[in-house]
């Protein structure tokens, strides 16, 4: 059987945006922007899933040192991106590689993960093993910034259930994505070696995201950040 993931995001790629918009306004897109603070010390970044490179143009732009590996299986998708990073001149700063995430052979050194709205493509053993083929390969002091969409707790996770079966529901229809659960991503990096310091929530609890950092990191802050427990959850 084919993965869960094998998906093609082609046929979807240039309304995404706008799909994006109408269904969430600028929701997801405060979502992905919200920890950037935190990855201005970053200098080589791996970046899946980033679709049309809205997230990408802007992180190279606001950090000039920064070079990153692309991964996506999408060509429409990375097409987008790359036009959409040339526009701000970093295209000389990408390398970007067309392949399954979980087939990709890493070969660099990162300090930096991000996967955006990504991590919901795979099931939770899909996740660990994703996880599992890049740890080896970040340095001590690697940053990962996910966001994902989440089911909050108590009463607001009624209706975050339905939205997000939607929601895959039509991805499945319009890419054939075969996932149809959240998966557990958070255990997944945990049991990978990763902590989480860092988390926002938008709409309630159904968007997050979030910075994870090396438990083997030397001590138990971000870099340039001073985050208490009382400032690890903030809501949007
Ligand atoms: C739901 S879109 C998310 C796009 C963007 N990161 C965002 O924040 O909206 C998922 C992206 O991941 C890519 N993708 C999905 N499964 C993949 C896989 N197994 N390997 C590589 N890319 C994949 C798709 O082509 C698409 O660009």
């Amino acid at each position: 059987m084919p993965p869960a993931t094998s998906a093609n995001f082609d046929r979807i790629a240039r309304p995404y945006r706008w799909l994006e918009y109408l269904s969430f306004g600028t929701m997801l897109e405060r979502c992905r922007f919200c920890l950037v603070p935190q990855l201005a010390s970053a200098r080589r970044a791996l970046i899946y899933g980033d679709g049309d490179g809205r997230f990408l143009a802007r992180l190279l732009a606001d950090n000039p040192h920064l070079h990153a590996d692309v991964v996506d299986q999408s060509s429409a998708m990375l097409r987008l991106l790359e036009s959409r990073v040339s526009a701000v001149g970093a295209r000389d700063r990408i390398c970007i590689h067309r392949a399954d995430a979980l087939a990709f052979e890493l070969t660099g050194n990162y300090d930096l993960v991000v996967t955006h709205f990504f991590l919901d493509c795979f099931s939770t053993a899909e996740a660990l093993a994703l996880a599992q083929k890049i740890r080896p390969h970040l340095s001590e002091d690697a940053l990962w910034l996910v966001s994902e969409f989440a089911i909050p707790r108590g009463p607001a996770a009624i209706p975050a259930k339905s939205i997000i079966a939607a929601l895959y529901a039509a991805f499945g229809l319009l890419t054939g994505l075969r996932t149809r659960t959240l998966p557990d991503y958070a255990s997944a990096l945990t049991h990978t070696g990763f902590a989480v310091a860092q988390r926002k929530m938008f709409l309630g609890g159904l968007l997050v995201s979030e910075v994870w950092k090396s438990k083997a990191h030397k001590n138990n802050e971000l870099p340039h950040s001073h985050i208490r427990d009382d400032q690890l959850l903030q809501f949007c």
